[in-house]
């Protein structure tokens, strides 16, 4: 574009509210927000989350309550993660998370829609997304995906209206779609972590899922999440995941990987979802609870910040708040 000299003044475009909001072009709205949910096996009341103040980690009756909060506030998108009590040698029992999946459908039915987390690290005694192979020294991928679909159905069957693969391994969204088309759940989306970088910021998520890698000689996910200096790899992975079928694409962590948001939007049309991470949403409240930011108002420039690199969607654990802070924002 030609460098007009009227351009020269910008502050014109700045001097009041009005302008600014007649000439922004980003804007959110709740209606574009997933809430993450915990819920926890054999637990009697709701539990505060360490290093993630304000959200907490739900019984199955708690749970039910905080659905019906927060449609209350006009939030009815879930990411629901179930914890198990105990860990399994075998992974053949989900019956806990499609227990609730069940619940909340009898509950809330299709006012809300519920994106099943599905990922065998709660489950697995060394805390890998994936299980290990007879040596116990490397992932079995194919294994794994069998697992994997095998879980995605159960949670499909109970009612859930997406899958949400976590793991990153190769094959499983191809694996899961075959397998829910096979059992006539073809409504049932799929919403992939196809480009899940190895991070330093999920920490208060996996005290929470009691998901952390320990017990095997493998001592992190960097076999099978994305090296973050890897930007193609997020790139042909998510083009992958497109290709085997996912109709809703993910970033995550959300806030130092906007440029891959960017460029993923760029390459493929599926809906993206940016992930605003346990270790990003605590950074936010340490700040906040200091003094050094504004929480409203830092969620709100971050979650700007992921539309404008081009994100359709955003998960927050702030999201059940994202009505009332949208509304009463200015420009
Ligand atoms: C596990 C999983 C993780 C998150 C979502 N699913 C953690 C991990 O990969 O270790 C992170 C979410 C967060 O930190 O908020 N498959
Ligand atoms: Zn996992």
């Amino acid at each position: 574009m030609a460098q007009l000299r009227y351009t020269i003044n910008r502050r014109r475009m700045r001097v009041s509210t009005q302008v600014r909001e007649l000439v922004s072009s980003v804007s959110l709205t709740h209606k574009e927000f997933i809430q993450p949910l915990f819920v926890e096996e054999g637990i009697r009341q709701s539990r505060a989350l360490e290093n993630m103040p304000g959200v907490f980690s739900d019984s199955s009756d708690s749970l039910m309550k905080q659905i019906e909060t927060d449609l209350s506030f006009g939030i009815s998108k879930f990411l629901l993660f179930p914890v198990p009590a105990g860990k399994q040698a075998d992974l053949n029992d989900f019956s806990f998370a499609s227990g609730v999946i069940q619940d909340i459908k009898t509950n809330f039915g299709n006012d809300v829609w519920v994106a099943a987390d599905c990922c065998l690290c709660s489950y697995t005694t060394h805390g890998h997304c994936g299980v290990l192979d007879t040596q116990r020294d490397k992932i079995d991928n194919h294994l794994s995906v069998v697992i994997l679909s095998r879980y995605a159905l159960q949670l499909a069957q109970a009612g859930a209206s997406y899958i949400a693969p976590s793991d990153m391994m190769d094959g499983r969204i191809s694996a899961i779609r075959n397998k829910l088309d096979k059992h006539g759940l073809d409504d049932v989306g799929i919403m992939s972590y196809s480009a899940k970088f190895s991070s330093q910021l999920y920490g208060p998520f996996r005290d929470a899922c009691h998901s952390s890698p320990a017990g095997s000689t493998i001592k992190d996910r960097k076999s099978y999440q994305l090296s973050p200096s890897n930007p193609e790899d997020a790139i042909l992975s998510s083009i992958r995941d497109a290709e085997e079928g996912a109709d809703i694409l993910m970033v995550k962590p959300a806030g130092w990987y906007t440029d891959i948001i960017l460029r993923i939007k760029e390459q493929v049309s599926q809906p993206l979802a940016a992930y605003h991470v346990s270790g990003e949403y605590a950074a936010i409240e340490c700040l906040a609870e200091k003094g050094i930011v504004n929480r409203e108002a830092a969620h709100l420039e971050l979650w700007t910040a992921l539309k404008r690199a081009g994100a359709d969607i955003i998960i927050s654990y702030a999201a059940r708040e994202s009505r009332e802070w949208i509304l009463q924002s200015r420009d």
